[in-house]
């Protein structure tokens, strides 16, 4: 019987325990702040029963073994498949509009160098789609750069390549796609690279927004776009704080449409388009 019958009959390949689950929510949850509820059993199943077959074990409860005698190889890897990494290319284009049109011209008339951070960049869309926003609004003469952050070491490397299957720049008008992608050729048939002009202005890193952050210089805005949707309340509130701590006055915190800053911070006031605010204290 193939493994996706035997879990439609609900005979699952490897035991999974009520208390391997809630190991696993813990040590998620307090090393990444996400919080997985019921709701994410069968994700977190299908997730980790990769990394059991892969390593050839038996169990859950032979993996979470694997993961308490402090294999660090491991956890890192565990994190990985836990972390849920979509984005695309420009989501939530009125972000972009509102950035083009009203933030890097005002930005521009006060300062030479515009400071952005993408926390929670995943596989690099999202800072791209910023670096061509910046390049292509900001007057001659001022310059731009971008931090790009995220948990996932996986996907940091990713958007650090800059390459992408070509169907995934589809929604992308052609001006754009003719100045800032390349399409590969021969073995790189069916993918694109961005401009080196692009790549030049972001940094990639590996970061824990849970962690301390080693940034000292302050930013103009920072972009954490469903990110915190996966994070408790009071995780939020801590972090917005943080953001605040982090940006100049009246910098641009950018939020995804499904996420909410009332009643979590006071440190934010809405501007512009749906979830756009800035600092006001
Ligand atoms: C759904 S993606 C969002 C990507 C992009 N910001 C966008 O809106 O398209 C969420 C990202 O947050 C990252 N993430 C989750 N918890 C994190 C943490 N504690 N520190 C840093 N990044 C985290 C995940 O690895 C994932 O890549």
């Amino acid at each position: 019987m193939s493994n996706q019958s035997k879990q439609a009959l609900g005979d699952r390949e490897f035991s999974f325990t009520e208390s391997n689950f809630k190991k696993i929510c813990k040590w998620v949850f307090d090393y990444a702040g996400i919080e997985l509820n019921e709701g994410k059993k069968e994700l977190v199943y299908s997730r980790l029963a990769r990394r059991i077959r892969h390593l050839q074990l038996n169990s859950f409860d032979e993996y979470c073994g694997l993961l308490k005698s402090g294999d660090d190889e491991e956890f890192v890897n565990f994190i990985n498949a836990i972390t849920t990494n979509l984005t695309s290319f420009f989501r939530e284009s009125h972000h972009f509009d509102y950035l083009a049109d009203s933030v890097v011209p005002n930005l521009c008339q006060r300062q030479n160098k515009i400071n952005v951070w993408s926390a929670g960049c995943s596989t690099g869309e999202e800072p791209y789609s910023i670096a061509m926003t910046l390049l292509e609004n900001i007057l001659p003469g001022k310059s731009a750069s971008i931090l790009a952050t995220d948990l996932d070491s996986n996907v940091v490397a990713k958007a650090s390549s800059g390459i992408y299957p070509a169907n995934r720049i589809d929604g992308i008008p052609q001006h754009k796609v003719k100045k800032w992608f390349k399409k590969g050729r021969r073995k790189q048939e069916g993918y694109v690279k961005v401009s080196p002009d692009l790549r030049k202005i972001i940094e990639f890193n590996q970061l824990n927004l849970m962690n301390s952050w080693p940034m000292t210089e302050k930013f103009d805005i920072i972009f954490c776009r469903n990110v915190v949707i996966y994070f408790s309340k009071e995780t939020q509130k801590v972090l917005f704080d943080r953001y605040a701590e982090l940006l100049v006055d009246g910098g641009h915190l950018f939020i995804g449409h499904s996420e909410n800053i009332f009643k979590v911070s006071d440190r934010f006031d809405r501007i512009g388009p749906n979830s756009v605010y800035h600092k006001i204290k």
